[in-house]
């Protein structure tokens, strides 16, 4: 294959908090000597049409400016107040506003018309996430007749959120001008495969023509992973334990129970304060002997969804420490801070109770990074939602419905009275997985089935 070039939202920044993603496809970036290819970060008033390319720490990133106008429309507007409620069916929390739609297109033409010019012909082009689906129609209304593989971080909605989202069909057509789109789970697979063999109804008063051909378009499930050796090593280093040894001496014996995600309305936050909250209603020998600390780092604030979920969140936090909390005892610990890795590698280790309960989730690499960490001789236990689409990689931990807070609360009690047999028995299945799973075979797969050994076909542009 040619040179590879990778193209997402958020270009890689500078670091270590670079996570596992960048870290991985900066791997094949240097083996393909490619680039990556962005959104700089910066809203300015005329964007220059040219990108700017940059070193980044021996990556090569291409850069965009935005107007603030089209960012809003592209980014807080269609990208996440429809298309991510929508993927992850939450209508009751989309907006729709029907101008965003064309800025969001526009921002896909932008990033197209600056990046054209670099392309060879040879060359594969990868797209990540939904910001970017009309990429691939953009380029090729521009004469680019590459590979190009677009990749979805989230989940794929089924087909009645699908048809809720304004101009679903042309996004549906744009994704046909891939040559491979991967998901992150067969569930994902199987959602896209209704909507290509049922679309005829949702076009019955259409003209025919409306029926989008995918024959020239394969789907196929590539659950993403982490590096679960570099985790597992982080995990035990000085910096990994700094903050850990002053919060164990903290815990003394009680039990740390874990979750860590983005302040998002996918991941079930105020339900698993609930579960918790049950947990100690319904076992007060728990009391003084458990302890959730929940770290949140504040997302897409700008958006009045997340500020109520963030709102919601600091009420049910009050709400339980007024009704458990001691003089001498703290429940819970709730950060709306981000964690740098080394520091979340420590807390994973540390903790007996990983809880990844989201309501629908694409992976969820917090549930692959709690395993990596774990001590192989006194594991901690994963409670993992099974709308994750991890759960289809982690059969072996305590899967629950996140709507159930109840079942939830059941999981915490059993994860917390796990004999170290079962324990130890079910890590070192989930260990397996993360490695079978890991973000370097992810890349190496999916780029396999990008570039067959033929070359491809050659679409006409
Ligand atoms: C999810 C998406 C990513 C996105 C990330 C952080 O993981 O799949 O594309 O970058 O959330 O969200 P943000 O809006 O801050 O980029």
């Amino acid at each position: 294959m040619g040179r590879l070039i990778i193209v997402s939202n958020r270009t890689p920044g500078k670091g270590p908090a670079a996570g596992g993603l960048a870290v991985a496809l900066r791997k094949v970036l240097t083996e393909h000597e490619g680039f990556w290819f962005g959104w700089s970060g910066k809203l300015v008033e005329k964007p220059e049409p040219e990108a700017v390319f940059e070193d980044i720490e021996g990556l090569n990133v291409g850069k965009i400016d935005l107007t603030q106008h089209d960012h809003h429309a592209y980014y807080a507007g269609f990208s996440n107040s429809i298309l991510w409620p929508s993927f992850h069916l939450r209508l009751d929390l989309a907006t729709i506003e029907g101008h965003w739609y064309e800025g969001y297109r526009r921002v896909n033409a932008q990033f197209a018309r600056a990046l054209k010019p670099h392309i060879q012909a040879d060359d594969v082009i990868w797209v990540h996430d939904y910001h970017l689906i009309p990429l691939a129609t953009e380029l090729r209304n521009l004469g680019a007749r590459n590979r190009m593989g677009f990749y979805l971080h989230i989940p794929f909605p089924t087909v009645d959120a699908l048809y809720a989202i304004p101009h679903h069909n042309e996004l549906m057509r744009d994704l046909s001008r891939y040559d491979l789109v991967g998901m992150q789970a067969e569930r994902d697979v199987t959602a896209f495969r209704d909507f290509a063999d049922h679309q005829a109804p949702a076009t019955l008063s259409g003209s025919p023509l409306r029926t989008v051909d995918f024959s020239n378009t394969e789907v196929k499930a590539f659950p993403i992973g982490s590096d679960p050796d570099a985790f597992a090593k982080l995990a035990t280093t000085p910096a990994a334990t700094k903050m850990v040894k002053r919060m164990q001496r903290l815990l003394e014996e009680q039990a740390l129970i874990l979750g860590v995600d983005r302040l998002d309305y996918s991941k079930g936050l105020p339900q698993r304060v609930e579960a918790y909250e049950k947990l100690l209603a319904n076992n007060a020998n728990f009391r003084r002997q458990v302890h959730l600390l929940q770290v949140a780092p504040p997302s897409r604030d700008s958006i009045k969804e997340y500020q109520e979920t963030s709102d919601t969140l600091d009420a049910m936090v009050g709400r339980v420490m007024g009704h458990f909390a001691e003089p001498d005892w703290q429940p819970l610990t709730y950060v709306k801070r981000a964690y740098g890795q080394p520091s979340l590698a420590g807390l994973y280790r540390l903790a007996r109770v990983g809880l990844v309960t989201p309501l629908r989730d694409g992976m969820n690499l917090v549930a692959h990074e709690f395993v990596a960490c774990q001590d192989p001789e006194d594991p901690g236990v994963l409670v993992l939602s099974r709308f994750a689409g991890a759960a289809e990689i982690f059969e072996d931990a305590l899967l629950v419905n996140p709507f159930d807070t109840d079942e939830t609360a059941e999981a915490l009690r059993l994860a917390l009275q796990m004999p170290l047999d079962e324990r130890r028995t079910r890590w070192e299945t989930l260990m397996q997985a993360a490695k079978t799973h890991s973000v370097d075979n992810w890349a190496k797969h999916f780029l396999e089935q990008l570039t067959p050994a033929d070359g491809g076909n050659k679409r006409p542009p």
